[in-house]
């Protein structure tokens, strides 16, 4: 019997974009880490992008990263395979069958990461030849993404979405029923940076010029804006993170694009609830209920078979400042939010039916065997 007294219980979090950098650029992160900063804060599941070194884009080089997360994570974990710009469509159609990834994620613009691929050759036979197709798409290339989906894909999940005009796209592809259908649907992700943080934060202080710098870029306060009324129009389908550390000396030493977020995403969602910017139910919906739908983890045999509860208690009136009431759990060792204070936090992790944080204390006696790989 667990006593939570009276605060909010609800299902884990399930992050659908972090870097866990692991394997190739572990002095940023790794998956002990990274899955412990994802036990404190919330997060019962997390996916993990493919731009580590070597790239995600081998079935090889998938089954050793799940085996290194096997061995350190202490919540569930899932990948997302990587295409690459010299045509892995073979090994793509390996991993699908395989079924250890069921999605694929490209690059379509200039970011961190050796990943890009230009070649419309190339992306056609991608889409053509995965189910669902995570993008890095920015600008005119969420128009080419869109395309690329209704004519050879079958689905489209739209990364990071930081403007209004780029939300728009999107939210007309997802309203027109040529482009959003059962065999190619479109789906949008926002991340808590482009709501909470904007170009104007950014250029206060010397510091901030470098380290909130990720791709896409923060955009203006209107654009928080319209990501908030789209969220509370149901226009958006996920919070993801971007969860994307590199190191503070990295950051101010030259613009290094990405920043961690798996600590903070839950909190900052919950004080937006106080704020009542947002109801607890959307909350649920974009990040538990979605991502689960998205990632079809509802619909695996394996649910019933053998996966237990990924439960969370959150103090929904707890208040506390990041980066002094708590401790940094990734190997980055900051956050953009210090010294922001929130209005609520998580208090209780349970992966797995077996709790992994609570009040403060991370529990890692449960990693290996008793944490499930999504398949
Ligand atoms: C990400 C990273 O560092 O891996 N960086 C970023 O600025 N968002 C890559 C990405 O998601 O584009
Ligand atoms: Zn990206
Ligand atoms: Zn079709
Ligand atoms: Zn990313």
């Amino acid at each position: 019997i667990i006593d939570v007294e009276d605060k909010l219980v609800m299902p884990g979090i399930i992050d659908v974009h972090t870097h866990m950098r692991e394997p190739g650029i572990t002095y940023k992160e790794d998956f002990t880490t990274g899955s412990r900063a994802c036990a404190k804060a919330g997060i019962t599941t997390f996916y993990d992008m493919p731009n580590t070194i070597p790239t995600t884009t081998t079935l090889e080089n998938l089954l050793e990263k799940k085996k290194l997360a096997g061995e350190k994570s202490i919540v569930n974990f899932g990948f997302h395979f990587g295409g690459s710009k010299n045509d892995n469509v073979e090994e793509i159609k390996k991993v699908l069958k395989n079924g250890d990834a069921n999605t694929v994620k490209i690059f379509m613009n200039v970011t961190t990461g050796e990943m890009l691929i230009e070649d419309d050759e190339v992306l056609k036979k991608v889409f053509g030849n995965s189910k669902l197709v995570l993008v890095h798409a920015e600008n005119e290339m969420i128009d080419k993404a869109i395309e690329l989906n209704k004519n050879y894909g079958r689905g489209l999940y739209v990364c990071h979405i930081p403007s209004a005009e780029e939300l728009k796209k999107v939210i007309n592809a997802k309203k027109n029923n040529e482009l959003n259908t059962k065999e190619h649907p479109v789906y949008a992700e926002v991340t808590p940076h482009h709501l909470f943080l904007n170009t104007e934060i950014r250029e206060s202080t010397e510091r901030n010029k470098m380290l909130l710098r990720m791709k896409p870029e923060l955009r203006e306060k209107s654009d928080n804006e319209f990501l908030w009324k789209a969220i509370n129009r149901g226009e958006v389908d996920t919070i993801g993170t971007d969860h994307a550390p590199h190191l503070i000396s990295e950051k101010l030493e030259k613009i290094t694009f990405g920043m961690p977020g798996v600590e903070t995403s839950l909190a900052l969602m919950i004080n937006a609830s106080n704020e009542r910017k947002i109801s607890l139910e959307a909350i649920q919906k974009l990040m538990c209920e979605n991502p689960a739908k998205i990632m079809k983890i509802e619909k695996r045999g394996k649910l019933q078979e053998g996966f237990f509860a990924d439960i969370i208690v959150v103090d929904t009136q707890k208040e506390w400042i990041v980066g002094v009431d708590d401790t940094i759990e990734s190997k980055c060792g900051w956050t953009p939010y210090e010294n922001w204070k929130l209005k609520g936090k998580n208090t209780m992790t349970i992966v797995n039916g077996k709790i992994v944080y609570e009040n403060g204390k991370i529990n890692d006696s449960h990693n290996g065997k008793e944490i499930n790989f999504l398949k």
